[in-house]
């Protein structure tokens, strides 16, 4: 854009934006956690060309850019992010020219946000070619030994590229407010095979080299690679799951309701954009539940629960399909528009497929969750457009995003209507497809397409304030209300564990239970439930956290054993991080935690040894 245009634009914005509701806040554009200049020169396509070297732990190829000039004067360098990658070699071209080398820099290592990498661009060229490696200590990838995974023959790689680590496996503009199609060249042993957000060809041969072209313009936390020893299982005619020979069976059985969440997801929001949707699932090291990689789901093993009763993360990945991944944050400070619309989905979903009622257990734990979190934290980490100044963004990914969001959406639809929010919601994921959004943008078309003056509605609340506003709904469960009854019953010494009436319990009953007891407990009456119950025995890992949570509090020893062997093979930092966190309160918790973690550590994730680290040997 010429640069009258671009101060004619900004005017326009600001007119614009002063005619409607005012909000408290301005909401940049410039997206603090890269050190890029798209708004100057921007990338638009990625060639990755790589080999897979298990032996280095390395990645090694080449990565080249097609960038676009959005300015017409100069010749602006073009900055890419890196962290802790190798550069050997950048050459330019131009369109269909033949490449040379060009002058590149690598600037100082920031610890949070890594190295800019500021390339000399000649003004007529359109590509660049950089020829580079990973480092070992990769934060988006874990190299797994074959004693780590379930088969024990084979390595295993993986990616997650979310939030600010896919510049740790490829030089590029790493922001959500930049998208880019990509296709890809990867070498792997002849063993394995790889697999990409990318439309995977279920039938693909191993045949040590793998191709895939991703179409739609994606923001680089989506870039994702994993290479193992996968095997495919469809479900239906565009999903199915990829995961090691052991696990594969059981995974499909768990996610066979796959097509019928894709077309409730459909009828209510717009066509699914992404070709297939597979689920991948990986070694349980991985430190997410789920991660939304288009066309291919990675998932954690915990899910597996063997009942389908956790198949809400599934639910919540495939939403993604429409919040976040067609519709994106333009800055991790608005990350609450991917998660907090992706609850809501999510709920949507579970609602069409498994009935209102489980719908309502989810939406109470999640209000209920979100209550006892937010007690825990500093005002400033309260607010839905949350200020991430100077901090990681994976910092600010704790349950304000995700449940505030969502019932700032919920609150939006008990106010105008569902009807009228379902069409809102459908228009609003169609006219910003493939685009990346502000809070602020998202503001200005709520103010025109669903509030009008008429309506009361408490926006600036909800986004720049902390807590929740008076007026946020409180979902409820009647199921739920005669699981509180019973648990009270048994806490005051009324009804014995044995009387309860659990037949038919769901696993969203069992956890509201766990939650309802008092803090305190003796031995005896947790050696009580255990005997009832066989908590510590239980093979549903969200029951086993809630329950080894409530173990650590009250020093419960039988189930010691258990929590160690829990911490040391999975990764998850939604479970691990908790757990530690218990143990750290007391003197003799934190010397069981030293020497857990001290087995543990070698096996888990970069990001789960980064959280784990700042727990256990905090800074300050
Ligand atoms: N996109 C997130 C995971 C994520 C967020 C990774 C921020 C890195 C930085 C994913 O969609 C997610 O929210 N996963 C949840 C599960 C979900 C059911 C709440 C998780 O991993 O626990
Ligand atoms: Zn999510």
């Amino acid at each position: 854009m010429k640069q009258n245009a671009r101060v004619a634009a900004l005017l326009l914005c600001l007119l614009a934006a002063s005619c409607h509701k005012p909000t408290a806040m301005p909401n940049a554009r410039r997206d603090i956690h890269s050190y890029s200049n798209p708004e100057q020169i921007r990338v638009r396509h990625l060639d990755l060309d790589c080999d897979v070297l298990f032996d280095r732990k390395i990645l090694k190829g080449t990565a080249t850019l097609s960038v676009e000039r959005r300015v017409d004067s100069g010749a602006p360098p073009l900055i890419l992010d890196t962290r802790d990658l190798r550069i050997e070699k950048v050459e330019t071209s131009e369109e269909n020219g033949e490449y040379s080398q060009t002058k590149f820099a690598l600037g100082a290592v920031d610890p949070i946000l890594g190295a800019p990498l500021t390339i000399t661009m000649p003004p007529a060229a359109t590509k660049v070619r950089i020829q580079y490696s990973t480092s070992p200590t990769a934060s988006a990838l874990q190299w797994l030994d074959p004693p780590q995974t379930a088969g024990k023959k084979q390595p295993f790689l993986f990616t997650q590229s979310q939030a600010i680590h896919a510049r740790s496996w490829i030089p590029l503009q790493d922001t959500p407010g930049v998208r880019q199609g990509y296709s890809a060249k990867v070498r792997t042993p002849k063993e394995l095979l790889a697999v990409m957000s990318a439309g995977n060809d279920p039938d693909a041969a191993r045949s040590g080299e793998f191709h895939f072209r991703q179409h739609a313009p994606i923001p680089s936390y989506l870039i994702a690679l994993a290479v193992g020893d996968l095997q495919f299982r469809p479900m239906g005619n565009r999903t199915g799951v990829y995961a090691e020979p052991g696990v594969v069976e059981r995974a499909a059985k768990e996610f066979d309701d796959t097509e019928k969440m894709l077309r409730a997801a459909q009828d209510l929001y717009g066509p699914y954009r992404w070709g297939r949707y597979d689920l991948l699932v990986l070694p349980p090291s991985f430190p997410y539940g789920g991660m939304e990689n288009p066309s291919l789901t990675f998932a954690t093993p915990t899910i597996l629960a063997g009942d389908k009763s956790l198949v809400s993360l599934v639910a919540h990945e495939l939403a993604h399909s429409w919040s976040g991944n067609l519709v994106t944050n333009a800055t991790w400070s608005d990350f609450w528009l991917n998660e907090g619309f992706t609850v809501y989905v999510e709920r949507r979903i579970l609602e069409k497929v498994y009935g209102r009622p489980r719908e309502e257990m989810e939406a109470v734990l999640g209000r209920q969750d979100l209550e006892r979190e937010m007690a825990k934290l500093p005002e400033r980490d309260q607010i839905l457009h949350i200020d991430l100044k100077g901090r990681d963004p994976d910092d600010g990914v704790t349950l304000v995003p995700y449940e505030k969001g969502a019932l700032l959406l919920r609150s939006l639809e008990q106010t105008v209507g569902r009807e009228k929010f379902d069409a809102f919601l459908r228009e609003y994921f169609s006219h910003f497809t493939f685009q990346s959004i502000t809070t602020g943008i998202f503001v200005d078309y709520l103010n025109k397409h669903l509030l009008d003056k008429n309506i009361h509605f408490p926006l600036d609340e909800w986004l720049y304030k902390p807590g929740l506003p008076a007026s946020a709904p409180r979902p409820a469960s009647d199921a739920f209300t005669k699981v509180e009854a019973q648990a009270k019953a048994w806490s005051a010494g009324e009804t014995a564990a044995s009387k309860i009436e659990t037949g038919g319990w769901s696993t969203q009953e069992w956890l509201h239970f766990l939650k309802a007891l008092p803090q305190q407990l003796t031995p005896e009456r947790m050696h009580e439930l255990d005997r009832v119950f066989s908590f510590t025995r239980t093979g549903n890992s969200e029951i086993l956290e809630e329950w080894l949570l409530i173990a650590v509090r009250n020093r419960y020893e039988p189930a010691y054993p258990r929590l160690e062997e829990f911490l040391v093979t999975v990764g998850r930092r939604k479970y691990v991080k908790p757990l530690y966190e218990e143990l750290v309160k007391t003197p003799d918790g934190k010397a069981r935690a030293a020497a857990i973690y001290k087995k543990a550590r070698a096996g888990y994730h970069p990001i789960t040894v980064t959280t784990v680290d700042g727990i256990l040997t905090p800074k300050n």
